[in-house]
């Protein structure tokens, strides 16, 4: 008999033990890529959101502030080579190739890092 109760409480403790279980953290929701990626409207809310805490005027570089992000990223090719994603800095921030990820806090959804990229491969307008 008393090993029958023993049996039971150990079958409970387990139970306990393993029915919490905790559903992964939601993803961040998908954003929908627009057929032409306007740089004003698609592209600069998510530096105003994410990036310019850091990088502003007379702090960490590329200046991401509106009225400075655009030549920031695209003087001399320094952080985007238009058509090229993939070989641009900036991408490799976003995805943590060879450089810190961005935003330090984590890596953002694939669709927002897809977002980006189509913007640079469609020619990195100042659209
Ligand atoms: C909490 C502060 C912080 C935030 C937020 C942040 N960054 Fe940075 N970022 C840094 C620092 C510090 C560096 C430079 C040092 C390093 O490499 O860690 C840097 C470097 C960079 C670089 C240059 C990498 C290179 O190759 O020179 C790029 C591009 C960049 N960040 C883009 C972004 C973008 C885009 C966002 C928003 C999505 C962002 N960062 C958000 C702090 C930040």
């Amino acid at each position: 008999m008393k090993k029958i109760f023993q049996y039971l409480m150990m079958l409970t403790v387990i139970l306990m033990a393993t029915s919490c279980y905790y559903d992964e953290m939601p993803p961040e929701a998908e954003i929908v890529i627009p057929e032409v990626v306007s740089y004003s409207k698609d592209i600069q809310p998510l530096w105003d959101q994410d990036c310019v805490s850091c990088h502003k005027t007379g702090a960490t570089a590329p200046d991401l502030i509106t009225a400075n992000s655009y030549l920031a990223l695209t003087k001399n090719n320094k952080y985007v080579i238009p058509g090229n994603a993939a070989a641009s800095s900036l991408h490799k921030s976003l995805v943590g190739d060879g450089a810190a990820i961005m935003p330090t806090a984590g890596k953002w959804s694939d669709s927002k890092i897809a977002l980006v990229d189509k913007w640079i491969n469609n020619g990195a307008l100042n659209n």
